[in-house]
């Protein structure tokens, strides 16, 4: 390698290519929107059109981005029966990647890596993924499971197959949130992955299954499961200063707290922390609420770290009723929007991703032959 090298631990403030689909620079955009305005005025569906679609949709386009979306709401039986053989104990997330996986195999595009097969690929997996979470959710209790219902939106669609029942107009809403700043985000670990899966001229499902393995991790999109541990182990609001000063002095890591890049704050978490905190007043059950302020002042104070998305989305989900386990499959729900949209950017102009490494083994050294070998 070249004396010129550039080595950089964990890729830190390395540009690793470019994209057209978001930037952190300048506060969060997609396409140009930024991500405040998008939460305010767009729900998801709009925003997954334009990740995969370069601009936001007309209504026209809308409506008929919905119906394919609402169209594909529905998988294989084989997959189905392979949902029910699983132990019951599996982690969502892993029973997902599975899915996934499975899914290529019935796809009429799963060879096809040209950028149109690669948009229809996209949009059936936005809406096979939330039924694929939700069956396996409900075969792995033992529960029937609920048709998906193509008059639903998208959110109300995947609450109503978990839970069985219509959801309300302001959990719908908190869930559409929560999607729109989860779908798109720049080259994280996950996107980067599906990115250098699909370098190799692999196709879209390899690396979208790819990308969830990469955002199971707790360093990245499992960081939303561990906010509620987080919060029941400091107690609640009596105990929780006193919690999170001794969590801090043994060095523990706060999960939703942090993040590589933004270090004055991620706007994300701001916009969803007052839909969070609806949510759990409409429960009547403020707790959570009031522990996590006080740990977010003591973090700040103590160690200068300001809460990323997972800290309000873990919170969000609970105050919603779903169980621990999906909430980062929910992120996936969304998220195959933004890598879809990176794949086929990579695609579109595909270099072989392909660094080099910094050799720290042992200098060069004979082969002894297996009998002189102690
Ligand atoms: C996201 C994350 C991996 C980014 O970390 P990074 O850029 O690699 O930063 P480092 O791990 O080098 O941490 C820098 C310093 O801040 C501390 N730190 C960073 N995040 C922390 C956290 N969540 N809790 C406690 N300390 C933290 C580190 O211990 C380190 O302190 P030190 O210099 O005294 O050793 C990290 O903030 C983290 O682990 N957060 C928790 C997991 C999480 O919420 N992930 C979701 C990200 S969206």
């Amino acid at each position: 390698m070249s004396t010129a090298e550039i080595y950089s631990p964990g890729l830190e403030g390395v540009v690793a290519g470019e994209t057209a689909i978001s930037t952190v620079e300048g506060g969060l955009r997609y396409r140009g929107y930024p991500v405040t305005e998008l939460a305010q005025k767009a729900g998801f569906d709009e925003v997954a059109y334009l990740l995969l679609y370069d601009d936001l949709p007309n209504p026209k386009q809308l409506a008929e981005f919905q119906q394919r979306v609402a169209a594909a709401r529905q998988i294989p039986a084989p997959l189905q029966d392979l949902q029910k053989a699983l132990p019951p104990a599996t982690a969502p997330m892993d029973a997902l990647r599975t899915a996934v996986s499975v899914l290529a195999h019935f796809d009429p595009d799963t060879a096809d890596s040209s950028h149109a097969a690669n948009v229809r690929k996209a949009e059936r997996l936005l809406g096979q993924i939330p039924v694929a979470i939700a069956f396996q959710y409900r075969f792995s209790k033992a529960l029937p499971v609920v048709k998906p219902r193509a008059d639903l939106s998208n959110e109300a669609n995947f609450l109503y197959m978990i839970h069985g029942k219509e959801p309300s107009a302001a959990e719908t809403r908190a869930l559409d949130v929560s999607l729109i700043l989860y779908a798109e985000h720049e080259f994280n670990a996950s996107t980067f992955t599906a990115r250098v899966a699909c370098s190799t001229e692999s196709d879209l499902h390899s690396g979208i299954v790819a990308a969830i393995g990469a955002l199971k991790g707790p360093l990245h999109g499992g960081a939303n499961e561990k906010v509620m541990d987080i919060l029941r182990a400091a107690g609640g609001p009596e105990t929780a200063e006193k919690w999170i000063r001794n969590a801090l002095a043994r060095k523990e890591r706060i999960m939703g707290f942090g993040h590589r890049v933004y270090k004055t704050g991620d706007v994300r978490a701001r916009i969803l922390k007052e839909f969070t905190k609806k949510a759990a007043e409409a429960t009547g059950q403020t707790k959570w609420e009031k522990t996590a302020e006080i740990i977010e002042q003591v973090v700040q104070s103590e160690k200068n770290l300001l809460p990323n998305l997972d800290w309000p989305a873990g919170r969000l989900y609970h105050a919603m009723n779903l169980e621990v386990p999906l909430y980062t499959p929910i992120f996936v729900m969304s998220r195959v929007a933004g890598w879809s949209a990176h794949i086929i950017e990579q695609l579109d102009h595909n270099r072989l991703i392909r660094p080099r490494a910094r050799y720290t083994g042992p200098d060069v050294r004979p082969v002894k032959p297996l009998n002189e070998r102690r």
